[in-house]
Formats: C-alpha cells, structure tokens, sequence
C-alpha cells in the first residue's frame, strides 16, 4: 500500500497540464490548455485543461478528472499504478504502508502471480546475456534475427534453458510457492516432479498496458515439426489472451501520439518495428482480433491499421476482424506486404525512410483492400462479384455513423461500378436487423421523466443524428449533460437530473460559505396559539443543503450523484477549511467525470463557441443564499408533485371503495407543493 503521505505529495507536486503534456499536444487558450482530444478523431480542440483547478475535460466524449484520473483514462493505470508513475515522473519516493489482513486476503494471489512472473522473466534475461548456454544458444539466435542489445533489452527478451527444471528449481529456491509457479504455468504440474513449460526456448514476455509481466511466449529453436513453434502461457487470473496486445506497453504513448495504431500478427513483427523506429504497434499473438483488444486501442486512438502477412494464408478470415474493428466505431486501413514477407522480415530488409514510405503507400481504406484481394478471382463471374458487393457492404452496415457510412458506400459505388442506389438499399436492409435489436434493448432502457427544453414535453426519441437509427442515440455513459450534444438546438433536460446536479455544482462551489438563510419552524405565542414564524439564520451552505435535505429524507435519485453527495458532506464534515482544489486533489476516480463536467461548464462555451449562439442562456445570478434556496425548493417541489401524480393514478388505476385517505393526501401534498411554489415566487406548473 502507497502512504497516504505519498498519495499527499504526489497531488500537491502533479501539474495536470504536464502530466497531460506527456501525451497531449497543449496549446495555451486563456487560462487554461486546449488540445485535440486523446480519446477521439477529432480536427478541432475541444480538450481543456485547467492548471488553476487541476483538472481536464474532455468536451468530444465527455470524460474528464484530475492528473490521476488522465491516466486511468489514457493509459489504462489503476489508481495505485498511476500515482506510482506520477512519484517517478516527479521523482517522489514511494512509502509503503502494511496492508490489512483483508486487503492482503485480495491482492495476495494475483499480485503473487505477478510476482513470480516478474521474477521468471528477470531469471529468463539473465540467463540469456549472462549463462554460457544462453549466450551461445539464446543470444545469438536473437543476433541472428537482427535484434539489437538495446532491444533485446526493451523487451525483457529471455532464454529458458534446456534443463526440465531450471526455472521451477531456481524459483523454489528463491522462496516463490510452486501454487504460483503452476497457476502462471510456468510450472507444469507433476506429483513427482513438477517441470518447467518453456524448457529450451527463447523467451518473449507479454505486458500488460502498465507494464507488468503477465505471461510468456516462447519460441522453439529447432525445426522440429512436431512441436508448436511458439508456447505461451495457459489463460490465468492474470493472463486473458483475449483482453492484452503484446507491446501495449511500448507502444501507448506513440499510438497516442501518432494517432494511428498498427497492428501485426506476431512477436517479432512488433520488436522489429519499434528497432526500425516506428513504435506505434502492437500484436494480436496470433489469435483472432477480439472486441477486448481493440477496446484497448480505442483508449488510445481512433485509428488502426492492420498489417497483413505476403503469403495470405487465412487473409479471408483475418478480414472479419476489419468488421469488428468498425463496429467500435473507429476507422481502419490495411496494408500487405509482398509476397513471402511479414512486417518482420520487410522491416528488416528496408530502411526505416522506406518503411515509412511503403506504409504510407500501401495502406488503404478496407474497401479499396477488399476490392483489391477479392477483385482478382471475381472479375469476370458476376456471382462472384454479387457476393463481394455483398460482402462490402456487410462490413460498411457495421459503421455506427451514418455520414462515415455514406461516404463508403459512394466508394463502394464506384470502384465496384455500380449504383449508389442499390448499395443504400441493401445497406438499410443490412441495418434494418440491427435496429430492430437495438431498438428493443433501447426501450428497456428508456430513462423517465424526459421532456425537450424549449419545446412542449415530448415522449423520448433522442434527439442526435440519424433518427431512425438507434445505434446514434445516447451512448452508454451519456451523463444526462444537456450540453453533451451541442449541436442539437432541442435539448432533453432530465428535470431532476438537473436539480440534483445543481445540488452538487452549489455544494462544490459555495459549500463553505456562510449566509443568512430563512428558517421557517413552529412557535407557540403567548395565547398558546401555534404559528409558522420565519427567521433568519446563519448557515454555512453544506449545512443549509444537508439540513433540507435530511428533513424531507430526500436521497437523490441519481445514484452517482448521491455518492457524491455523500462524500462531499464528509469532506466538509471532516476539513474545517475546505478548499475546491483540496477536494479535487483526492477526488475519488468514479466521481471524476462527473464533478468535472459540472466545473468545466464554462470552459465549454468558450471551446464551442457556443455562447454567441446563445443556446445556453445563463441566468445572471441572484444571490447564494436564494439559489441554493430556490434549488432545494426546486428539489422539493418536484419529488412531491411526483407524489401527488402517483397518488393520482393510483386513483384513476386502482379505484378503491373508499378513497378519502389518498384524497386527503393529495390534498395535503398538495399544500405543501403550494407553499414551494409560493417560495419559489413563481406558479409552477407540473411537469408529470
Ligand atoms: N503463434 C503462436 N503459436 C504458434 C504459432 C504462432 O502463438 N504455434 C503466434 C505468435 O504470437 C506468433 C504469431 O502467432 O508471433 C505469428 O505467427 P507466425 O507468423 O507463424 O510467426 P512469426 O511471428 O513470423 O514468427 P517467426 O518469425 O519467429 O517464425
Ligand atoms: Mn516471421
């Protein structure tokens, strides 16, 4: 466990802006930082940093937090991992603290697992530049191949010896449990002797985003037929084939950086890459491109490009992974290589100017690429053709945005020499199926309570691209922010979506500050009558709002804002002097996002430009005291008028004989619905 004294001092030392400096191209715009975003294709900046609040925004996804927060984002880090990288990069020493019995109980296996990794490929490394056996057998094989020291090096390339025990003896005897040795497998299980998986092989260690070790491949040094060339490492509670891309680690901050991602199928292709200088690539290790692993580069880029082998063995099959590729909505290319050569051997051959080149050259659009393969054998068989036609337009239906879609399928169109007008039919036949799935998870989904700002309420259709396409509605982690699709001029307002967050932009902004507000309670007069007097009373603003809030028992619906909620009344409770940036130091990564988005709100106007428009009027405001007021009021009012509509249609639903206790309650909710208005000093009209 890191000390919560180095958790203090690395937030007090982190500069958000060079933190994302590192990985962000950041131009200065006022007071704070604007860039392209990290997270999507985008060609004008709608990335804010603000140093003054130590906090970004990402106005194109809606993601945003403190320096931490960036690099679970970014990088994949968890908490403990990005504040290790942040005490590095500011060369802050780490204090360990002892862990709980139950915090032990939790991290015990995986991190031993990771542990025992760790050492095997420390073990297989110095075996390789250090033991007779593996400089002779090991290193010069790596030689041979033209890999340098230095990148023999980068990525932890080891030698197993050729002994059925090496590791397993070495590691026992190093104090390492064989449970750990045989749950990473790199210990094969036997009553009477258990031995070594990798026996005789060279060693290529697979790392995770963060870069530690979670397991192996490794490679045959004969031509033995028989045996698989490469080994790896058996599915573990640490290794999940299917969720890790070998050279993640090396290559994240350069997929980032370059925008582009190239994938390749083997080892040797990635290491000969990053030695000729491009760095942007990883592996699938020869399985098949599953939705996890390019999930993992969406994080990073938008863009991929899939490097196929010369000999197009299986190329067919490797093309479905395209498909898979476009429907995460990220756009890809292909490149071949000539006949006979991978990106291993083509790297290695050419220059790194006319690697570059060649990518450059070679890398097309799928459609163009499938044309290209597929074209040959079905030029002249119209079946062919129909089939391939087919084919395309398949891959284009699983785009997700309908313009992207368009504009392939006018490609399609003429390189294929046929009419637009077919391929969109078919394609709406394509898309048609999908809808209809979509549609039916869509409505189980369909949040209450949805009326359009600016219009009548309206039941909800979402407002956003295409209508008739429910793959353009909200995406899943759509936060209900009314700003979140700026061009749309009507906008849904969940209303008290609205009202609970403005419970927490009040408490985040003012909660410190003390005013005079009106309390209104019973009190007896000399005659004993009881009368409703008001007063005014100082209050700081947390308090006011909890006190009301406690009152009427509200818990606010939006379970993430509860929380929130929840864990800034503690911070004031807890900290006689709150300050916003204190609080935005610990921020908790679940409630980044959202804490956020409600202080960035300025920053967006002035990314959009949005304010010359006047889409989002802002109410000069009043003063504290009556706009917190007048929220909690809001709050009020409308949690009890959904009261009274639900005793309502109870009524009209479940006519009962007698009905006189739930029409006494409606009256009296009615009532009190009543004295909010009249606080509110306005006559409002409810929404249900
Ligand atoms: N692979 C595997 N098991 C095998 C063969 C291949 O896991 N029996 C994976 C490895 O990750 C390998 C990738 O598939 O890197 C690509 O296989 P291949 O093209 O056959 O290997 P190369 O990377 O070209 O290996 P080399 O150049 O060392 O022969
Ligand atoms: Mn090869």
């Amino acid at each position: 466990m890191i000390s919560q004294n180095t958790i203090d001092s690395v937030f007090e030392t982190a500069r958000v802006e060079e933190v994302i400096g590192d990985f962000v191209n950041l131009k200065r715009a006022g007071s704070n930082f604007k860039g392209l975003s990290p997270f999507s294709d985008e060609r004008s900046p709608s990335f804010m940093v603000s140093p003054a609040k130590g906090i970004w925004k990402d106005f194109s996804t809606g993601k945003g937090g403190n320096s931490v927060k960036f690099l679970m984002e970014h990088s994949q880090f968890t908490y403990p991992e990005a504040i290790r990288y942040l005490a590095k990069k500011y060369n802050i020493e780490i204090e360990e603290t002892e862990q709980s019995e139950a915090e032990k109980a939790n991290t015990d296996i995986r991190e031993s697992m990771y542990l025992v990794s760790e050492f095997a490929a420390k073990y297989f490394q110095d075996v390789l530049v250090n033991s007779e056996e593996g400089k002779a057998i090991g290193l010069s094989y790596f030689k041979e191949r033209g890999f340098t020291n230095e990148t023999i090096k980068k990525f932890n390339l080891g030698y197993s010896p050729e002994t059925w025990d090496a590791l397993t003896k070495e590691a026992l005897g190093k104090g390492y449990k064989l449970e750990f040795l045989e749950s990473t497998g790199l210990t094969i299980p036997r009553e009477d002797r258990p031995f070594d998986r990798f026996k005789g092989r060279v060693m290529f260690p697979i790392q995770s985003m963060s870069g530690r070790v979670l397991g192996f491949g490794g490679r045959i040094l004969t031509n033995d037929k028989k045996a698989a060339k490469y080994l790896n490492s058996p599915e573990s509670d640490i290794y999940h084939k299917s969720k890790v891309l070998y050279g993640i680690y090396h290559a994240k901050q350069s997929i980032a950086k370059q925008n582009n991602c190239y994938l390749v199928e083997g080892y040797t292709d990635v290491i000969q890459f990053s030695q000729a200088g491009i760095e942007n690539v990883v592996a699938s290790s020869g399985t098949a491109l599953t939705p996890d692993q390019i999930r993992l580069i969406n994080r990073l880029t938008r863009n991929i490009t899939v490097l196929f082998d010369g000999d197009a063995a299986g190329l067919r099959a490797s093309i479905r992974g395209i498909d898979l590729i476009l429907e995460e909505g990220m756009n890809v290319r292909v490149c071949s290589f000539p006949d006979g050569e991978d990106p291993d051997s083509f790297a290695r051959k050419n220059s790194h100017d006319d690697l570059v080149a060649y990518l450059e050259n070679n890398s097309k659009d799928f459609i163009q690429f499938k044309a290209s393969i597929l074209m040959g054998e079905a030029k002249n068989d119209p079946i062919k053709k129909a089939d391939l036609i087919r084919d395309m337009v398949t891959s284009i239906s699983k785009i997700p945005d309908r313009i992207q879609r368009e504009v392939y399928i006018q490609e399609c169109a003429r390189i294929m020499e046929i009419s637009e007008q077919v391929l969109t039919s078919t394609l709406a036949q394509l898309i048609q199926k999908d809808i209809a799935e979509a549609s039916k998870k869509q409505k189980q989904e369909q949040r209450p309570f949805e009326v359009h700002r600016n219009q009548p309420p309206q039941a909800g259709t979402f407002s956003g691209g295409d209508p008739e396409d429910p793959r353009n509605g909200p995406p899943d982690d759509y936060p209900g922010d009314p700003g979140f699709y700026p061009q749309e001029q009507s906008q849904k307002v969940d209303i008290l979506y609205g009202f609970e967050r403005k419970v927490i932009e009040i408490l985040l902004l003012y909660g410190n500050v003390v005013e005079n507000f009106e309390d209104v309670f019973l009190k007896a007069d000399e005659e004993g009558n009881v009368k409703e007097v008001s007063e005014k009373r100082e209050y700081k603003v947390f308090q006011k709002i909890y006190l009301s809030l406690q009152e009427d028992e509200i818990q606010l619906s939006n379970v993430l804002f509860q929380n929130i909620y929840n864990n800034i009344i503690n911070f004031y409770n807890q900290n006689e002097t709150f300050s916003l940036d204190k609080y935005l130091m610990h921020l908790e990564p679940d409630f980044a996002q959202e804490v956020t988005n409600i202080l960035m709100e300025d920053e967006r106007l002035t990314v959009h430009n949005w304010e010359g428009q006047n889409i989002f009027p802002k109410h000069k405001s009043e003063t504290i005291e009556q706009n917190v007021s007048e929220t909690i009021f809001s709050l009020r009012w409308y949690l009890v008028s959904g009261i009274i509509a639900e005793l309502k249609n109870s009524l009209m639903t479940d006519p009962q004989e007698d009905n006189s206790e739930v029409l006494s309650m409606v009256i009296d909710y009615s009532k009190l619905l009543n004295n909010f208005s009249r606080k509110l000093g306005r006559v409002v009209v409810p929404y249900h």
